[in-house]
């Protein structure tokens, strides 16, 4: 699906807004059982209203607040907190019960919002653009999963003292969820509602950078009646080998699962840790756009930058490359020169600046850029030339870089840098142009823009991705209509995807039969 998210006048806006209010539920138009009757979308702000600009404005100059919670760096201290969280009776409640609650911290953190922005905007250097969604996004995590704890558990799976209840699904225990800092509200929150949707107990263990915008997070879902000992948040040091007290929170017998979006690296750690750990990870991706002679080019480069070049660059779902077909290819072609000609206008005209000025249409790098990200900003390889050079304007403020012609199998090709460069390859035909775009070994986001239905058809059967878009955005997947996650080296673990019908029920043990017949 193509189509954007519905937008709302937040002038107007209530909170706890009543269920029965809006636009009609995704299932009436949709042939998909999997689709819930009761959940839809939650609309994002509508910025062509004076009232929203002027509450956002606001939103993004207030001062963020500074994350409170002092770092653990006692193992010991890890264990009451997930003792706490293991004790909890979340998972002793029946499954509407808890679906009762989700929907009510759905409804606080749609109450938070403005508060929500500010701490994004303040702490991540995210821009209005980029942060307004992912709170939607956060949201439906939270109206969808309760839907998923209804359909789940029903009233008889429960966690059960007696375990004699013939239940055939026994929540985990304690689930410990270890966002990045890249999506500071969506991930860290969309982790914890699913496994409480499932019944665990959470202890979430934000990425450094991010802290504040995690302590708001989890407040709001308190206040929207989720249990301070089921949901507990904890700071420990970046996922290192020292970190002793993230380690004990990783390892801790009663921890049933790690949720982790991050490097595949981390993962690699947390294993070394615990070689029987339970792992649900979402990791690395290099993404490509194939761009063929067909395209629409006004849709083909809006949709590229669009996927390059929001938040920095700086997601795992990110275009990195775009891979030119045939014609698209060269400046010499009518259709490649336009496409170019575009590209180059469109990547110049990006507003570079932090997201508390409402003007800035690309925001700051998380820090100063590491290793990878340095060399593919200030290095060309073998044959490369720029067609927009990136310049330093700050510590952490870099202007969006595009190279070309990147070589089949060359660094650039194949190595994540999570940043604002694009690199352009190139395909005499689709078949290569998928070749390309299999060959990284990773297999999270690809697109193709391309309006000729047999190319379509012919892309979508074979390229290796979790998520695959056609003439659309490569980010930004839309919780229940874009389930999202990765196939090959984007992901470790079941692989059930965010989003989806199926991510919620993987917090839990299947039964055969009754547990004590
Ligand atoms: N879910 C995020 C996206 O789709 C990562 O861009």
């Amino acid at each position: 699906s193509a189509s954007p998210r519905r937008t709302q006048d937040r002038s107007t806006e209530r909170p706890h807004l009543p269920a029965s209010d809006g636009p009609a539920p995704l299932s009436a138009c949709s042939p998909d059982r999997s689709v819930s009757r009761r959940f839809r979308n939650e609309p994002d702000t509508d910025p062509s209203l004076p009232a929203n600009r002027a509450w956002a404005r606001r939103a993004i100059t207030t001062p963020a607040p500074p994350a409170r919670e002092p770092e653990i760096t006692d193992p010991a201290a890890v264990d009451t907190v997930v003792e706490r969280a293991a004790a909890s009776s979340w998972g002793a409640r029946p499954g509407p019960e808890r679906a009762a609650v989700l929907r009510d911290a759905a409804r606080a953190l749609a109450a938070a919002r403005g508060e929500l922005l500010t701490v994004m905007v303040g702490e991540a250097g995210k821009t209005i653009a980029e942060a307004d969604p992912e709170i939607s996004e956060a949201i439906d995590f939270a109206a969808y999963y309760a839907d998923r704890a209804e359909d789940l558990t029903g009233d008889a799976a429960q966690r059960s003292s007696t375990r004699r209840d013939g239940a055939p699904f026994t929540p985990d225990r304690v689930v410990v969820v270890t966002p990045p800092w890249n999506f500071p509200i969506a991930i860290p929150l969309g982790g914890c509602v699913a496994a409480l949707a499932a019944g665990a107990s959470v202890v979430i263990k934000p990425a450094p950078q991010v802290r504040a915008c995690a302590e708001v997070g989890v407040a709001a879902l308190h206040r929207g009646g989720i249990p301070a000992d089921a949901l507990q948040l904890v700071h420990t040091a970046e996922g290192s080998t020292d970190d002793t007290a993230g380690r004990r929170l990783v390892t801790h017998p009663a921890v049933d699962h790690v949720v982790l979006t991050g490097a595949s690296e981390t993962a690699a750690l947390f294993r070394s840790w615990r070689p029987d750990l339970r792992l649900v990870a979402e990791t690395s991706g290099k993404n490509a756009l194939v761009i063929t002679p067909s395209a629409d080019p006004d849709l083909a480069v809006a949709d590229l930058v669009r996927s390059a070049f929001g938040h920095a660059g700086q997601k795992c779902s990110a275009a990195s490359l775009a891979i030119l077909v045939g014609s698209m290819r060269s400046s010499r072609t009518a259709a490649g020169a336009r496409f170019h000609r575009q590209l180059v206008d469109a990547v110049r005209t990006l507003r570079v600046g932090h997201g508390s000025d409402p003007s800035t249409t690309m925001g700051p790098l998380i820090g100063p850029p590491d290793a990878k990200l340095e060399r593919a900003l200030t290095r060309l390889d073998a044959g490369e030339r720029w067609l927009v050079e990136p310049r330093q304007l700050g510590p952490t403020l870099w202007t969006p870089g595009v190279k070309e012609p990147v070589a089949p199998g060359s660094w650039f090709h194949l190595t994540e840098c999570f940043g604002p460069v694009l690199g352009l390859l190139h395909a005499a035909d689709l078949d290569e142009a998928i070749a390309l775009q299999n060959a990284t070994g990773y297999g999270l986001t690809g697109g193709l823009h391309a309006l000729d239905p047999d190319e379509i058809e012919h892309w979508t059967e074979r390229v290796e991705v979790g998520n695959a878009y056609v003439n659309r955005h490569i980010t930004g997947a839309i919780v229940q209509r874009q389930s999202f996650g990765g196939w090959k080296g984007s992901v470790v673990g079941p692989g059930a995807k965010p989003g989806g019908p199926n991510y919620v029920a993987q917090f839990g043990t299947w039964h055969d039969g009754p547990l004590d017949a």
